[in-house]
């Protein structure tokens, strides 16, 4: 496509620009009507047209599909590369636009999920004959949702319906009564036809009874400014650029708020602080062309004063406020997979310059979408939408989407297709200020010490490196009779060991955690936090945990790193372990004296691919102890 040089009003100064995007059912003529808007707005270059009106000839036609202007995505598509949304850039004389614009199958929910997510307006199409229907109210959601501000319901293929006046406010009435529930801020309905051009740029002479503007006349002249967030300000780190050692600078587009030179920042994770000492757009030279301050949408390099360690996925902010710093939080999901959502399945998340693996760890309802009521939890279906928690392995940073629609919103990738399978928006867990500082949360007062004396100079000393062994199986399954002979055998041969017991563990550091979903990962997040330091003195950790959860095992792994973590799953039956019940907590679980009993009544999620697998019912305690130790001395060499 065309990028017209950008309009300049009288004095010289750039228009605003709006950002839209449009959705439809694939034959609501979505295609044709981008066609219409940039060819009556004169943004079709004359050889493109002149090469359409060839190809429509060809087919016996005096009329040039205006949707093939728009075929570039197709085209791409069939070629299997995978775009989420392209960007169109037009302008008028009145202002420039950018229209996110998305594949016809997947518009609205892959819109959603990249660009759509900023734009300030959205065009619904509506087909004059069939009106409001189901796809119709599902767009009209999720463009509430996504806090767009504006709807355009343009009700289109006016001409199949006569131009009828009835059938356009019998249109007007469904939808004003669908969206009052919504909380969109403004609704515009245009009576169009994108095929015959009537009010899309120009005026129709067919609609008289109609007195308001063409979809083009209402895009130039809606007023938006204010919309933009430049109080919370967020600046993912995308690159890292080091052309040589006298530069070091960070890039990335801010994400919402405001930065100027000079000003204090302090960077997620690490919490280090520094100031910003320079901002400049790409241009010129090395460093471009030097800017004093940059706001939300500028695409930026930020040099700091001091020389810190930062990648890729880092976050700049101001030190007095900060993003949630966070590996669990809620949200509004979007489904879009063909496969219904599972809980067991370890998905990629995309959120900000950020990546982990991630876990719907729970589901709390579904919305119905004709009453928008909340339906019962179930797995979310294609195009289904419903509230979720979300774990991950990596903390992320974020702001509750109706603050902040750049960190607010991520999405899901299938691990294997790595296609988007999901869009959600993160919701405020109401946590009031002051409160308690939660998982993994950035104290913006705390500052991060490194020590003088490095890991790498203690096992150089010993000789050898610090592993941590994470038996995960069911109660009785002989987790901790292995973990004690395992010690035992490592201490003899003379290397610092710790036996690290669940049991043990729920006495002390965690007293007063249960057995809720919640406080399992906590309890298992503060042991792999032990584990992490005691590797880092030296020590060699073996720890005993049921930990049933997938997810939690896998933060475990990147808090103690995944070099070091060694998983154990003792895969011992149900029915041996229930039949051993060397403390009589099965017959207690059966008779209904414990909740939340693993393997009784709480699942246990087996690892997909452990360092090691043993079955104790099938080896003795000192074979499976061999095996342990083999593996400790195999993976603690330097
Ligand atoms: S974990 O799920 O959070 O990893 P952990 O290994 O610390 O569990 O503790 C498990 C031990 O707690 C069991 O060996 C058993 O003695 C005791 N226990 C008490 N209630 C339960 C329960 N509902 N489910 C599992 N274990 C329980």
């Amino acid at each position: 496509m065309m990028s017209p040089a950008p309009a300049a009003d009288q004095n010289g100064s750039h228009l605003s620009i709006l950002r839209f995007s449009t959705a439809g059912s694939v034959d609501d003529g979505k295609s044709t009507l981008i066609g219409r808007l940039l060819h009556d707005s004169g943004n079709v270059y004359e050889d493109h047209l002149a090469a359409l009106e060839a190809t429509a000839k060809k087919a016996g036609s005096t009329r040039v599909s205006l949707a093939l202007l728009t075929d570039g995505l197709k085209a791409e598509r069939e070629q299997g590369i995978t775009i989420d949304v392209a960007y169109r850039y037009f302008a008028t004389p009145r202002r420039r636009f950018i229209l996110a614009d998305s594949p016809g199958h997947v518009q609205y929910t892959r819109n959603m999920a990249t660009g759509a997510s900023t734009v300030d307006l959205t065009i619904i199409l509506v087909d004059a004959r069939t009106g409001v229907i189901e796809q119709t109210k599902r767009h009209a959601f999720i463009t509430a949702l996504l806090g767009v501000p504006r709807i355009v319901l343009a009700v289109n293929k006016m001409d199949l319906v006569g131009y009828s006046q009835d059938r356009f406010e019998e249109i007007v009435a469904d939808f004003t009564e669908f969206s009052a529930k919504l909380g969109v801020r403004e609704i515009k309905f245009i009576p169009v036809s994108a095929l015959e051009g009537d009010n899309v740029v120009e005026r129709s002479g067919k609609m008289p009874w109609y007195g308001g503007e063409t979809v083009l006349e209402h895009l130039e002249s809606v007023y938006i400014a204010g919309d933009q967030n430049l109080v919370d300000f967020r600046f993912p780190v995308q690159y890292v650029l080091n052309p040589n050692q006298n530069f070091r600078g960070y890039a990335g587009t801010v994400a919402s708020g405001l930065v100027r030179v000079g000003e204090e920042v302090v960077v997620l994770p690490s919490l280090a602080k520094s100031k910003v000492k320079s901002i400049a757009v790409p241009g010129k030279g090395v460093k471009g062309a030097q800017i004093p301050e940059a706001t939300s949408r500028d695409a930026v390099v930020i040099q700091l004063e001091h020389q810190i360690d930062i990648s890729r996925g880092d976050m700049i902010v101001r030190p007095k406020n900060v993003p949630r710093v966070t590996t669990q939080f809620d949200a509004m999901l979007v489904w879009m997979g063909d496969v219904p959502m599972d809980t067991a399945t370890r998905y990629i998340i995309r959120h900000t310059a950020r990546e982990s693996k991630a876990y719907i760890s729970g589901i709390d309802y579904k919305i119905d979408i004709h009453t928008l009521g909340r339906m019962d939890p179930a797995p979310l279906a294609s195009n289904e939408i419903g509230r979720v928690s979300i774990s991950t392995t990596t903390p992320l940073f974020v702001d509750p989407y109706q603050k902040n629609r750049s960190t607010g919103n991520f999405i899901l990738i299938d691990p294997v297709s790595f296609l988007t399978v999901g869009a959600g928006m993160i919701i405020d867990r109401g946590r009031s200020e002051g409160a308690e500082l939660e998982d993994g949360e950035a104290a913006p007062n705390l500052h991060h010490e490194v020590a003088l004396v490095t890991q790498r100079e203690r096992e150089l000393r010993s000789g050898r490196k610090a592993v941590t062994v994470w038996l995960t199986g069911l109660s009785g399954s002989g987790k901790s009779t292995i973990a004690k002979a395992v010690e035992r055998s490592i201490f003899d041969d003379g290397v610092p060991v710790y036996f690290v017991d669940g049991d043990n563990l729920r006495t002390g550091l965690n007293k007063g955690l249960g057995f809720s979903r919640e406080d399992r990962s906590e309890n298992l997040r503060r042991a792999a936090e032990v584990a992490a330091l005691m590797n880092e003195a030296g020590v060699t950790v073996i720890c005993a945990f049921i930990s049933p959860y997938a997810a939690d095992r896998e933060r475990s792994r990147e808090i103690i790193g995944k070099e070091r973590f060694l998983e154990v799953y003792l895969s011992t039956p149900v029915s041996v372990c229930e039949e051993r019940d060397p403390h009589g907590l099965y017959r207690k679980a059966r008779a209904g004296e414990i909740k939340n009993f693993t393997g009784v009544n709480d699942p246990y999620e087996v690892p997909e691919s452990p360092a090691l697998r043993i079955d104790t019912a099938a080896k003795s305690v000192e074979n499976s102890v061999e095996e342990v130790v083999a593996l400790v001395v195999n993976r603690a060499s330097l």
